[in-house]
């Protein structure tokens, strides 16, 4: 069963970026973790990270036109994008919303997401295990 992992901008400097908030694993050994895990629970995962709202927007429709559930997490996106919002409404198959960080507990603005709304469930501030739990739920 496939399944896509999509992660929003800036997300690409795991491991460097941030790393009291968001670790010092990167995004390469994140995605290697995640396809491994993924497999063990019977999942073909693949992971894609871009900084830009329009690739993401295709990735999204691609998962809404062949129903295939998504583990997203939209970083910045989370909060404002509403365009981001109206991809994901579109699903056709579970989404699970991550946040690697707790965003309620930090800066006010990134205390709403306007995606959460639209996403299956939503899952934060557990670090890179959201991810992992993500898959085993959409593995279930
Ligand atoms: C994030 C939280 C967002 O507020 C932030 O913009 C990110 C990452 C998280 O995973 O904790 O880039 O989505």
């Amino acid at each position: 069963r496939a399944v896509l992992v999509l992660n929003g901008p800036n997300l690409g400097r795991l491991g460097k970026r941030e790393p009291e908030t968001y670790g010092s694993t990167t995004h390469d050994d994140l995605a290697a973790q995640l396809i491994k895990v993924g497999a063990e629970f019977g999942l073909d995962v693949e992971v894609r990270q871009t900084d830009a709202e329009a690739e993401m927007i295709g990735w999204l429709h691609e998962a809404a036109d062949y129903s295939i559930p998504v583990v997203l997490n939209p970083a910045a996106w989370s909060h404002y994008s509403i365009a981001i919002a109206d991809a994901v409404a579109q699903r056709t198959a579970d989404l699970i919303e991550v946040h690697i960080s707790n965003i309620h507990t930090r800066e006010e603005f990134r205390h709403h997401s306007v995606i959460s709304a639209y996403a299956t469930g939503v899952i934060a501030g557990l670090g890179l295990d959201g991810y992992e739990l993500a898959l085993r739920k959409l593995a279930a």
